[in-house]
């Protein structure tokens, strides 16, 4: 093939310890165990997504139970990794803290009352790509393992449909999947970093 650019080898890991800010403290050899997709790996998008939810600091806007958590990440372009996606657009929804979403259902914001919208919301990237937003810890439910569910969206970027995971349990993605760190308060979930391709 004469498109690297289409080549299935465009898939590139690079260690994670050379990606994590190291304003997070974290130590290098668990960052070694990490390794970070190029771009990210897409993942299902599931049967609760609600499009246009509004712009928030914390995905818990009710008080749902759980072990309340931070949740910091970095979106950057696939085709440099050394560039940030400015204002990139990140829509998160999860579990709370007994797995449960809110609603249990699929849709618009705009198809449902606003207290009942929990749980998700939509963070904009700083210049950095940087993104930092508050919620809980999600609870496992039968069969997944804890994840965080998004949709990243930029000008001049294709769109992206995946899945964070914490903590290792079956099912999960190396390079998707971190451990909260509870020794900082609150917990600190380091999201693996995005990698998002150029349209
Ligand atoms: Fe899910």
């Amino acid at each position: 093939m004469t498109d690297q650019r289409k080549a299935p080898a465009r898939r590139r890991f690079l260690k994670f310890a050379a990606m994590v800010p190291a304003s997070l403290g974290l130590s290098v050899s668990w960052a070694k165990a990490q390794e970070a997709m190029i771009p990210t790996s897409d993942d299902m998008e599931g049967p609760y997504y609600i499009s246009n939810t509004p712009v928030v600091r914390n995905l818990n806007r009710f008080g749902k139970p759980g072990e309340v958590m931070r949740i910091a990440g970095q979106v950057m372009n696939a085709a440099d990794p050394d560039v940030p996606v400015a204002g990139a657009r990140l829509e998160l929804w999860q579990t709370d803290g007994r797995g449960r979403y809110h609603p249990q259902e699929s849709g618009d914001y705009s198809d449902f009352r606003d207290d009942q919208i929990d749980l998700r919301g939509t963070v904009i990237a700083d210049s950095q790509g940087r993104f930092d937003v508050l919620s809980v810890f999600p609870a496992e439910y039968w069969p997944r393992p804890p994840h965080i569910h998004y949709w990243i969206r930029a000008d001049g970027f294709r769109p992206l449909v995946t899945q964070h995971y914490l903590d290792t349990g079956p099912g999960t993605r190396p390079h998707r999947t971190a451990r909260v760190l509870r020794d900082q308060r609150p917990a600190l979930y380091p999201a693996p970093t995005f990698y998002i391709e150029p349209v």
